[in-house]
């Protein structure tokens, strides 16, 4: 069950709820604004334990207190939102989702909450509430699609699932003027929760079913419910167009492989507004002939988490509707060992002509994601974006924190930081320096797949560069960050869906001009 969230008007002290959360700040002793009200309709039980030193307001502190009728909610949630100088929207997504399962493991089917940060946290309402519905909907999330009683029994919380989960949470405001932003907050938040949901299920579902054909069946979904135009290119056009990188990949698995582009027309009439996202849709990766290890194997099935995104951004921009044109491309393929398998050193061509030397069949990120580069570039689109698992280099670079960013377009780059500072997801730009070329130099071929063990994110970039052409160009290295190990805020453990709302958000300032 999905949660939904709403905005209700009136005085939380007179609201009737299993469960009313407030916050506190790090450091404050007499808590004011929506607290205030509460610690006075309590006797002063919120003060009392500040006092005693229960309730310190630290990031992630949750105070449960029972009101025994004095006033109409039945329990009182205090959440710490740590020291105010630190605050931002990101710390209201980490309350909310923290929050919201704690509730939930008490087995309250809907709670109330006020807008964390609206007052004096310095946040504009609809920040606040667009953060409180994606923090909230986005940690209650769960994939137990392949429980028999579909009760999540083994989940990391321990609490068990006895309960129903949690249906409904309603933001409540005395202010009537902010309830128009809070309202459309919620909608945003709503809309980039959901699709962000739809790429961690793609991610979680095991590789047996999410194939290359059920990914496109997944993006016929998407383009049917928010009128999004949908080709799927399959191998007898991938030959037609010369995509020998991506056909040398699928070549080894029995699933057909499947080109999938969807096209978002939000300014048709300005086809040099336009903005091309690329996802990596390796549905599972073995390494092929250069086999991986049989250790944490299983989770390659995530190696297709670059794509997900994509189809779930597109999703998101479907429903938001910025003035921009947008076109998401996923490479979707198995990479298997096998009979028909590509062997080390074959030499592919990819769609511009280029050529590559296979010197690991593991390094099958950058040989699908290079045909689909070329693509989308013959579909005249100037501005790209890829998203993929790429490097295990790149787990080891940044962890799991943020995730890594290269390119040959500052402006750009700086265009998906600035989307991030909105989203919370995060970036950080690793050097394309010329002298990393010459590390992916082949004897016969214009470049090779692998560069050794040096710089091993930027030379993958540095290969993706050689497709993306004189487009403006970013790629995003998600390896560590697809993916989270334990459940904090709004993660829980497993798929994230990163970064589906930076992409979304990434189309909506482009349309704004910036
Ligand atoms: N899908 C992997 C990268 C990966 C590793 C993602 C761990 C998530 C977690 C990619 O296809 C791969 O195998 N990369 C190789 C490249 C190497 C052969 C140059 C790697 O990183 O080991
Ligand atoms: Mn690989
Ligand atoms: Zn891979």
């Amino acid at each position: 069950m999905t949660a939904t969230v709403n905005v209700a008007a009136g005085d939380i002290t007179d609201f009737a709820t299993p469960a009313l959360v407030v916050n506190l700040f790090q450091g404050v002793t007499q808590p004011s604004g929506g607290t205030g009200a509460v610690d006075r309709a309590l006797d002063g039980a919120i003060s009392a334990l500040i006092a005693d030193g229960e309730i310190k307001g630290k990031l992630g502190e949750l105070t449960l207190l029972h009101t025994m009728g004095r006033i109409p909610a039945s329990r009182v949630v205090v959440a710490g939102l740590g020291k105010a100088d630190n605050f931002d929207a990101a710390a209201v997504r980490r309350v909310s989702g923290d929050v919201a399962r704690f509730l939930r493991g008490k087995g309250v089917s809907e709670f109330a909450t006020i807008a964390h940060g609206a007052g004096i946290g310095g946040l504009d309402a609809g920040e606040s509430a667009q953060a409180i519905a994606e923090g909230t909907l986005l940690g209650l999330y769960q994939f137990d699609t392949y429980r028999s009683n579909g009760s999540g029994a083994d989940d990391d919380d321990g609490a068990g699932r006895a309960d129903a989960g949690i249906a409904s949470v309603v933001i409540v405001e005395r202010d009537a003027g902010s309830l128009d932003a809070l309202t459309a907050g919620v909608s945003v938040g709503t809309v980039l929760a959901e699709s962000t949901m739809l790429a961690r299920d793609l991610v979680n579902h095991p590789a047996n079913v999410m194939t290359p054909t059920r990914m496109a069946d997944a993006a016929r979904e998407v383009a049917e419910t928010v009128g999004l135009e949908l080709d799927i290119i399959d191998r007898d056009r991938m030959t037609e167009h010369g995509m020998g990188a991506l056909l040398g990949v699928a070549q080894g698995s029995e699933e057909p492989p499947k080109l999938i582009v969807l096209t978002y027309r939000g300014d048709p009439d300005h086809p040099e507004n336009n903005l091309g996202l690329v996802g990596k849709g390796i549905t599972f990766d073995t390494g092929g002939i250069s086999l991986k290890p049989a250790a944490n194997m299983e989770a390659m099935k995530g190696d297709m988490a670059g794509g997900a995104s994509v189809i779930a951004a597109m999703r998101a921009i479907g429903s938001l509707q910025p003035r921009i044109n947008v076109t998401g491309l996923i490479a979707a393929t198995e990479n298997m060992p096998g009979g028909k398998a590509q062997r080390p050193g074959d030499v592919v061509t990819a769609m511009n002509g280029k050529t590559i030397e296979v010197i690991n069949t593991d390094a099958e990120g950058r040989l699908v994601l290079a045909d689909a580069l070329c693509y989308a570039r013959s579909l005249g689109i100037t501005r790209l974006v890829d998203v993929a698992t790429l490097t295990g280099a790149m787990v080891v670079t940044l962890g799991k924190a943020c995730t890594g960013m290269m390119g040959n377009s500052a402006g750009l780059a700086k265009d998906i930081s600035a989307a991030g500072d909105r989203s919370g997801e995060r970036f950080w730009e690793l050097p394309m320096l010329e002298d990393y070329r010459e590390l992916i130099r082949s004897d016969v071929a214009d470049m090779k797949n692998t560069g050794g063990r040096q710089a091993g994110s930027i030379t993958a970039a540095m290969l993706l560069r050689e497709f993306a052409e004189d487009a403006d160009w970013v790629h995003l290295d998600i390896a560590g960050t697809s993916t989270a190990s334990s459940s904090k805020g709004h993660l829980v453990k497993g798929a994230t869906g990163v970064p589906t709302r930076t992409l979304a958000q990434l189309a909506v300032n482009l349309a704004d001009g910036g």
